[in-house]
Parts: structure tokens; C-alpha cells; sequence
């Protein structure tokens, strides 16, 4: 057979198990998984040496942050920087949220995302649509199933962005994704007490007192946990598809895997922040640095997700990436409420899940795969183009060392933050190799990859794991 390239002698991993294989690629798909193929080839393809690699899919990271605006600035890492720290990191895909500004149509927020995506995009992608007025919203849903976006977003807070979602929208969305064959991601925060508490803690003596650490101590587990509740409930009544996003707490865990038990069509992602950090570094002199929302928790709650991941109630790990550099988060000035909250994480993302998840007896192998790759590619309608290395699906492909171990270093990343919330940490699973459709985007841990190579990804529905 005549192949473009081919990954010789590598350990391939699916989210079934591993086997000795060799991975063929032409063109942007992938021809064929199988042992020999480097030998019976006989045209002259590129024979990439992988023995004693690990080959996975091309990782998905179906929740980032590209330069938004938000928190009176706007997210640092672009389209260029981002996605260049995706590859970096073995991420192929992302999955962004196009959000409306006053007045505008779901139709113009996919359009002036795509504006900005199309030239720097060195990684695939596509955008979840956020619904921020349903009654301008709701009834243009159809017609962006129809464009090739299926995915709907909404968040139980940021009235102060006019992007906030009261239970009306919630029921009325999750009704139309029921019909429409789409999905609705939900940010799962309780509004009102959430401001209530701010409102009494937002003192100057205590703000001299805790700084950062209010940010976590206005936030108890309860704000996630009684949203998480209530968007589960109108998932339930009506049928409609939900999915958490950044789910932080052990309750909200609980409460997804109990609605799960009963039959509710409700997923959760979790970021790999909230498996490795914990809120005791608001507490440091660089607290504020690590101000996401929702925020960082406890270490209780940490283990309690890492056992979601086992039990499956947690299926997808991604990033939140939205990231601030010093200048942006010394905005706050003491008062945690100015804090522009978020983080990078596009980079670090498979080797911390790889290095705290499988290497430290939390993960198997396979989960890894499906929590990073197959998962989210099921669920967001993009299996088996993506998620999986199979013949026929897009060629995106990640080479890593497994043994080898590198000391994160802003310096060297390809993010535009100059911080990182895991300076200093020794990961390994950072991509040797990365192919984004039959391109190789990293060659020997660098980016050699192309702006404008990225695709945006049409889906005709939202996927499912059942
Ligand atoms: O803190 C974060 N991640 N900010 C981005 C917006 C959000 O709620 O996801
Ligand atoms: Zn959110
Ligand atoms: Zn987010």
C-alpha cells in the first residue's frame, strides 16, 4: 500500500486497551492501524521510529478560552498562542464558546469567532454556542443545528457580563436540545447566594485579612453543588441532554452519578486543575494568580473526582483554559472581586492527567485515552472523526516518551502567559511527536506547525456514551 507516513513499533492505546502496531497515514486520514505495516510497505513513505512510545489519539480539549473578553480584559493566550500550546501539549482539537455581545444572533457570535479562529488556528476546532438572551436565542437554535453546531452553553452566573441564564432558559434550552438532537453545557453556580456571600464578606478589613482566600471561602461547595442540583432537575423533567462543565466539587459528583443511576441524560467534565490544586495556595503571596472560576477546592474534593473518573460519572477531563498574564491578574489590587479569573492549561493538560492519573495508579491507561480522547469526542459529535485512532478517521496522532519527564517551565512553553499555575513540576507525556491531520504540528517537543492549518469542524448532532 502506498502511505504517507508511517508510525512504526510503537505501543498504539485506545480506550480499550494497547496493542504493538503500526499507525499508516495518508493524506489526512488515517489508512490503517496494524503490526507490519512499516515493513510490507514499499513506496517510500516516512517511517517514524516509535519503539518503547506510547501512539494515542490527538487529545480533544472541548472547554477553552481563546482570547475572550472577560473581567474587564481579555484572555491572553489567542488562536496563535493557544493552539500552538495545544499541539505542544498532543491536543488536536479544541472546542471554544462563541459568545453573543448586546444585541447579536448566535449566527454572528459563530461568525466573529470563526474571524478570529480561521487565520491562527494551528489545531481543529469548533465553537459551543452560548445562549445569553433565550428569547432572541432560543428560537435560532434550530438553525444552528442545522450549520453544523449542536452544542449549547449557559451560565447560571455573570450577570455583570450579560451572559447569565435564569432556570427559564435552562428548561426552555434543555426542551429544545431534546428535539433538536443537541446538547446544553452548563456553568453550574447558585447566583444568588454566590452574591449575597460576596456581598457580606466584601469589607476592607477582611479583604486585608484573607486577600485571595476569599475568593474560595465566598464560594462554599454548596454554590456548585445546589446548581448542579437544579440544572439536573430541568434535564430530568425534560429529557434534554446536560452536561456540566468544570465540575469542582465531591457533591456535585455525587449528584451526577445518583441522576446517572436514575437514567438522567447528564454528563460531567472536570479540568485538571481541580484534580492536582487545591485552595490552600490562595493563601500564598501569589494567591490571586490561581483565581479560576469556579474555583479551586479541597483535597477531599480532589479524590472524590479522580474516583468519578474511575466510576464514570466523571467522562471528560479538559483545560478551562483562559489565561491571564501577572500584569492582567495585578488588576485585582486586593480586592479578590477583580480578579480575572482563569488560567492556561491547553499545554499541561494530557501530562498532568498522564503523570497524576496513570503514573501515580489513579487512571488506567485506557481511561486515559477515554477521558482525554474518545470521550469527548463521542460527546460532542465528533467521533469517529476524531477520539480514536482507527482507519478513516482524521490522522491526529500524539508520540510520547512515557518514560520521560520534563520540568514545566513557562519560558519554554508556547502559551503567552508568563506564569505557570505548574511551574516547576516534572511531568511526563508531553508530545514528542504531534500529527493534526496527516500534519506534523510538533517535531521533537517543538511546534512546527502552520497558522490557518486548522479546521473548523461541522457535527451534525451531540454524541453519547450509552
Ligand atoms: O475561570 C475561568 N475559567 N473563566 C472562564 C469562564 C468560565 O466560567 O469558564
Ligand atoms: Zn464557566
Ligand atoms: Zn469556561
Amino acid at each position: 500500500m502506498a502511505y504517507d507516513t508511517i508510525i512504526a513499533n510503537g505501543t498504539v492505546l485506545s480506550a480499550e486497551g494497547q496493542q504493538q502496531a503500526d499507525v499508516a497515514i495518508q493524506g489526512e486520514r488515517i489508512a490503517a492501524v496494524s503490526p507490519g505495516l512499516a515493513k510490507d510497505a514499499r513506496n517510500g513513505a516516512a517511517v517514524l521510529d516509535a519503539t518503547g512510545k506510547y501512539v494515542m489519539p490527538g487529545a480533544l480539549d472541548v472547554h477553552v478560552h481563546l482570547e475572550l473578553p472577560f473581567c474587564g480584559t481579555v484572555s491572553s493566550d489567542d488562536w496563535n498562542t493557544g493552539t500552538k500550546a495545544a499541539a505542544r501539549g498532543g491536543v488536536t482539537t479544541v472546542i471554544d464558546f462563541a459568545i453573543p455581545y448586546k444585541n447579536e444572533s448566535l449566527e454572528d457570535a459563530y461568525h466573529n469567532w470563526l474571524s478570529k479562529a480561521k487565520p491562527k488556528a494551528c489545531v481543529d476546532y469548533c465553537f459551543h454556542q452560548a445562549i445569553t438572551n433565550w428569547d432572541r436565542h432560543g428560537p435560532e437554535m434550530e438553525k444552528m443545528v442545522k450549520m453544523g453546531c449542536p452544542t449549547f452553553k449557559e451560565f447560571m452566573i455573570y450577570a455583570s457580563e450579560g451572559w447569565q441564564s435564569d432556570d427559564r432558559a435552562i428548561y426552555n434550552t434543555l426542551e429544545n436540545c431534546k428535539k433538536l438532537g443537541g446538547m446544553l453545557l452548563v456553568h453550574a453556580e447558585s447566583a444568588r447566594v454566590l452574591d449575597e456571600l460576596i456581598a457580606r464578606y466584601h469589607t476592607p478589613e477582611l479583604m486585608k485579612q484573607y486577600g485571595a482566600q476569599l475568593h474560595g471561602m465566598t464560594r462554599p461547595n454548596f454554590i456548585e453543588a445546589e446548581a448542579i442540583q437544579r440544572a439536573i432537575t430541568w434535564s430530568e423533567v425534560t429529557g434534554g441532554r446536560l452536561y456540566i462543565v468544570h465540575m469542582s466539587t465531591a457533591e456535585g459528583a455525587d449528584l451526577v452519578k445518583a441522576a446517572q443511576a436514575r437514567g438522567v441524560d447528564v454528563y460531567a467534565e472536570t479540568c485538571a486543575q481541580y484534580l492536582v490544586l487545591d485552595d490552600s495556595l490562595f493563601a500564598g503571596p501569589e494567591g490571586h494568580l490561581y483565581a479560576c472560576c469556579p474555583q479551586i477546592k479541597k483535597k477531599k474534593d480532589q479524590e472524590r473526582l479522580w474516583k468519578g473518573l474511575n466510576g464514570g460519572e466523571v467522562c471528560v477531563i479538559s483545560t478551562d483554559t483562559c489565561t491571564f498574564t501577572r500584569v492582567q491578574k495585578a488588576m485585582w489590587n486586593g480586592d479578590w472581586t477583580k480578579i480575572p479569573m482563569g488560567m492556561p492549561g491547553l499545554e499541561t493538560l494530557v501530562p498532568i492527567v498522564y503523570t497524576h492519573g496513570v503514573l501515580a495508579d489513579r487512571m488506567s491507561l485506557p481511561a486515559f485515552v477515554a477521558k482525554m480522547c474518545t470521550n469527548p469526542a463521542k460527546i460532542m459529535g465528533l467521533y469517529p472523526r476524531k477520539g480514536v485512532l482507527a482507519a478513516g478517521s482524521d490522522a491526529d496522532v500524539v508520540v510520547f516518551d512515557p518514560k520521560k519527564k520534563t520540568k514545566v517551565d513557562f519560558k519554554q512553553m508556547e502559551s503567552g502567559a508568563d506564569w505557570s499555575p505548574f511551574q516547576g513540576w516534572e511531568l511526563a507525556g508531553f508530545a514528542e511527536t504531534t500529527f493534526c491531520r496527516g500534519r506534523k504540528i510538533v517535531d521533537s517537543y517543538q511546534f512546527v506547525g502552520q497558522n490557518g492549518w486548522g479546521k473548523w469542524l461541522p457535527r451534525e448532532k451531540a454524541g453519547s456514551l450509552r
